[in-house]
């Protein structure tokens, strides 16, 4: 079984996803750092230098390479795997994975993400709180149809990592 974490930056899918690895006792990966790991390259350096569309075709590879080669797997994905090269029809359509939407609020989001923006390329030009609340409100707009193509969703608002985790298990098994 993979059960792969899906949702925007800052959902919580990686420190979940570590969470839940140790209770399932399951491995984890994270794919932007398969990705950084095979482009000998941290994200934001693989956007400056050669581009959004080259690090799609990147992270859809190695997306299809991870499920291929993995079982008992955790996987978090990047906030826009689901959304580019078919991504989300290939999971949904793989017997042993199942896909996971975290969806929290776009308040809880716009206040976790404005101090960690830095080092992502998408929203790292964003100035202000309001600015990147209204990005992201957008954004999520347009992502929500492929995240909402989950096998499942999670509201996660008012939930710390531990309850996240526990509805989770409950949810799944
Ligand atoms: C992206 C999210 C990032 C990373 C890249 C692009 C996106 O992952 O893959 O910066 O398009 O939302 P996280 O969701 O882990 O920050």
């Amino acid at each position: 079984m993979i059960i792969v974490l899906i949702g925007y930056m800052g959902s919580g899918k990686s420190t979940i996803g570590k969470g839940l690895a140790n209770v399932l006792s399951m491995n984890f990966l994270d794919l932007d750092s398969v990705i950084e790991t095979s482009e000998k390259m941290t994200i934001h350096d693989i956007f400056k230098n050669y581009g959004e569309i080259y690090f799609r075709k990147k992270e859809s590879e190695l997306l299809r390479k991870v499920i291929k080669e993995q079982d008992n797997l955790i996987l978090s994905l990047g906030g826009g795997t689901p959304c580019y090269s078919q991504n989300m029809v290939f999971l949904n359509e793989t017997d042993k994975v199942t896909t996971l939407y975290l969806k929290p609020s776009i308040n809880t989001l716009s206040e976790r993400l404005f101090d960690e923006k830095a080092h992502r390329p998408i929203i790292s030009h964003l100035a202000s709180k309001d600015v990147l609340k209204e990005f992201i409100a957008k954004h999520l707009f347009e992502r929500n149809a492929y995240y909402e193509q989950a096998h499942t969703v999670l509201n996660t608002d008012n939930c710390t990592v531990q309850e996240t985790i526990e509805r989770i298990v409950l949810e799944l098994f």
